[in-house]
């Protein structure tokens, strides 16, 4: 008994000076490891008599139970301090102001990817991307178009590799491809992202980027897409009315396709999109073909839907008066400053897109 009171009187003494979770566990095994003061007097238990046993064993027990217990409070109080340390440690104080005269502003092409991916998200569209470098496979075959298509001369591709089966993207659409096969439909997705073709002007870029649309369910029609582009032009010029036309057109991934165009009017040199007589091309469209839904096992049956594809700078330069495409891409700083947006200003739907 004597002992018992003894190893209270150790523990109580140690566990005052454990400041830490190593010294802890140290004191643990001390008195309960294999060796320990209390696993010890456990192993005597067999040498005693019946009634010792049992009086022995009752006072070992509650000793035991005491210790653990204040193992756990002192495990727990560590806890709570270390907790409470790194929050000291990592607080950043919101009050202070930011600095008055930022440097750097937003590209327009950022900008209208950020206003367009918030324009798509309200609507239930999850943002996916792919490589700039793609397959063959993934940019034309796997999108229904036949290795002879005149479709693989037009978009004057940049090849890799001698043998042509590397590419850089001539179009986001080989996005399609890798979600299809990565997932289950339904499917509804945009993909922004850098393309390539082999082309330059004032309107030509060799780099320039798309926006793709894909939405594949059960029962999705043209009229779908049709209600799609329709809130995303209004949202995206931030103008009640615009005229919107669908053109017949062709695509080997989709059937039938559509060109897209919207109405616009000349005021004093400047382009005023919605009403008016002209009509200026934003998109191509239409319903996936069967037979890209058939390359990428869905059951074409079952499932069917839409795709778009768009030109982000484009969209930028019509939206924010910006005339020569190649200045987008000459790093030009007071360029930039003039046409570049606040980093502060996220665009947002119901903040407004780019006020
Ligand atoms: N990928 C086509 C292009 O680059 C656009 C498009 C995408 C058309 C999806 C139809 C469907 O011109």
């Amino acid at each position: 008994m004597i002992e018992l009171k003894k190893i209270q009187s150790v523990f109580n003494e140690k566990i005052l000076n454990i400041n830490s979770k190593e010294n802890l566990q140290n004191l643990k095994t001390e008195f309960f490891g294999k060796n320990g003061l209390i696993t010890v007097q456990f192993k005597t238990l067999g040498s005693l008599n019946v009634n010792d046993r049992k009086e022995f064993a009752s006072k070992l027990n509650k000793l035991k139970e005491n210790l653990t217990n204040q193992i756990e409070t002192k495990s727990y109080d560590l806890e709570s301090k270390e907790i409470n340390k790194k929050l000291k440690d990592e607080q950043i104080d919101i009050t202070l102001p930011i600095r008055p005269h930022q440097n750097g502003k937003i590209h327009p092409v950022s900008q209208v990817i950020d206003e367009i991916s918030s324009i798509f998200s309200e609507i239930g569209f999850e943002v996916a991307e792919g490589p700039d470098v793609e397959t063959e496979y993934n940019n034309f075959t796997a999108l229904n178009t036949p290795e002879d298509h005149p479709a693989r001369d037009m978009h004057d591709t940049f090849y890799l590799e001698e043998n042509k089966k590397i590419l850089l993207r001539t179009h986001t659409s080989p996005v399609q491809i890798r979600t299809m096969l990565n997932g289950k439909p339904p499917f509804k997705i945009i993909v922004p992202g850098r393309t390539y073709r082999c082309d330059s002007d004032q309107t030509h870029a060799p780099m320039f980027h798309q926006l793709e649309g894909l939405y594949i369910d059960e029962n999705i029609t043209m009229s779908h897409l049709k209600g799609c582009l329709s809130y995303f032009v209004k949202e995206f010029f931030e103008v009640k009315n615009i005229k919107m036309r669908f053109r017949p057109s062709h695509f080997p991934f989709t059937e039938p396709s559509a060109e897209v165009d919207i109405g616009y009017s000349l005021e004093n040199g400047k382009i005023k999109i919605g009403e008016g007589d002209k009509w200026l091309e934003i998109l191509g469209c239409g319903m996936v073909h069967p037979n890209v839904l058939k390359n990428v096992k869905v059951n074409s049956n079952k499932y069917q839907g839409y795709a778009f594809g768009m030109g982000i700078d484009r969209l930028a330069m019509l939206k924010y008066g910006i005339n020569d495409l190649r200045s987008f891409f000459e790093t030009d700083y007071r360029w930039l400053n003039h046409f570049g947006f606040d980093p502060l200003d996220v665009p947002t739907n119901y903040r407004g897109l780019s006020k």
